[in-house]
């Protein structure tokens, strides 16, 4: 008999394709957090050559009494690798593996590894379970709920991929230990966006625990996860598939996704692409009259004392737009932004391209 549940969870209510987070310390290796998986003869463990030599064997031994077989496959670890090159690398083990159409996938890492992990479960044989395990802290608080799954293409960030929901989330807290500081700073940043497009309370704890955070205290964290998670919830429990409310999750991502394409990917993490891009869509707001002065400062100097950069690559603007243009949610090539609307809300915008431009130039350097 399992254990009983005793670890804080977070629901995703999507009807038949609802599904629980859980958030604790120690999860990789508690029984009760391996209960309630899909029943499937074998698992394929996708992970990366950071993340393997650190867990891979842990989570190995939880699902050995699980499933009969438990494969693992390495992949090169980094954003330039999220490409088909790579997600084929996964179809050769499932195939190479004799692996069926019920087999379960388990996404073991990072955001690059959830969302191509994803990617190849709603593919493999026209789509096979799959659960999030994340390690990174921008994995545990964004890409691995919602199911959102894609690889890059060298013409812009995310272009190719689907909607397919995880049928659990597992959050081991422990794992944060082993992060790089750059890496932990890149998952502040998405933890920060919750606050100004949903929750100024939860801006105003992140300001006062921000020390905490950066320490790696596990109270603070703990919350932090739970909390982004629950915002995320909310959101992706109305509008599954974006096609309203669930556009505020990019705020600053259409600046952001501009540095990444424009400097190639890997180049800058793309939790530092999306706080740099989240004070440029600020400015952008102020701009148009929608926040004021007193907000983008504030805004900005959190940005900058979580360990995020503040001033975007000079790419020059023409190089910006045009990368902005191909974002998703550019609609007959009019580019539109995620834009305060006055600090606890959002919403998705169009804006002058000279204004841009001007935004652009002011928040840039060489
Ligand atoms: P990542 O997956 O590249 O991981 C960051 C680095 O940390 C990698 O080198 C990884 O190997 C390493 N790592 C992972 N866990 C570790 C651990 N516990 N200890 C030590 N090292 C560890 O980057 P990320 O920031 O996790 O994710 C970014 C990706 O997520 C981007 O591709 C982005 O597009 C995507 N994303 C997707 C969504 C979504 O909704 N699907 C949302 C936000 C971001
Ligand atoms: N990270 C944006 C989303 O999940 O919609």
């Amino acid at each position: 008999m399992p254990k009983p549940i005793d670890y804080p969870t977070v629901h995703i209510a999507l009807a038949e394709r609802s599904y629980d987070i859980a958030i604790a310390a120690g999860l990789l290796g508690s029984d009760a957090a391996w209960a309630q998986l899909p029943r499937a003869h074998a698992a394929l463990i996708v992970t990366n050559s950071t993340v393997a030599p650190l867990y891979a064997k842990r989570l190995e031994q939880a699902l050995a009494g699980v499933y009969a077989q438990v494969h693992t496959v390495v992949l090169p670890d980094g954003e330039a690798y999220k490409n088909w090159e790579t997600l084929n690398l996964i179809f050769d083990a499932l195939l190479g593996h004799g692996c069926d159409r019920h087999t379960v996938l388990f996404a073991l890492g990072g955001g690059v590894v959830g969302d191509m992990t994803g990617f190849a479960a709603a593919s493999y044989m026209r789509g096979v379970p799959f659960v999030q395990v994340p390690t990174t802290l921008l994995a545990q608080v964004d890409s691995s709920v919602g199911g959102k799954t894609a690889i890059n293409h060298p013409l812009g960030k995310n272009m190719i991929g689907a909607f397919y929901q995880p049928e659990r989330v597992v959050c081991d807290l422990d794992t944060l230990v082993t992060l790089p500081q750059r890496e932990l700073s890149a998952g502040l940043g998405e933890i920060i966006k919750y606050g100004p497009i949903a929750d100024m309370q939860f801006l105003d704890w992140i300001d006062t625990h921000l020390d905490a955070l950066l320490a790696r205290d596990p109270k603070a964290l703990a919350h932090a996860v739970k909390r982004s998670c629950e915002i995320k919830a909310w959101v992706v429990g109305q509008d599954e598939r974006e096609s309203g409310i669930r556009a505020i999750l990019n705020f600053g991502h259409t600046f952001g996704h501009a540095i990444e394409a424009g400097l190639g990917f890997g180049a800058w993490l793309h939790g530092e692409a999306v706080g740099c891009g989240m004070v440029m869509a600020s400015h952008l707001s102020q701009r148009l009259g929608l926040v004021d002065e007193a907000f983008v400062s504030r805004f900005t100097a959190l940005i900058e004392r979580a360990g995020l950069p503040i001033v975007g690559p000079k790419l020059g603007a023409d190089e910006y737009l045009h990368h902005m243009r191909v974002d998703k949610k550019a609609e007959a090539g009019e580019i539109k932004f995620v834009l305060i609307d006055k600090p606890g809300t959002a919403a998705v915008r169009g804006a002058p391209d000279a204004l841009v431009a001007q935004v652009i130039d002011d928040c840039c350097a060489g």
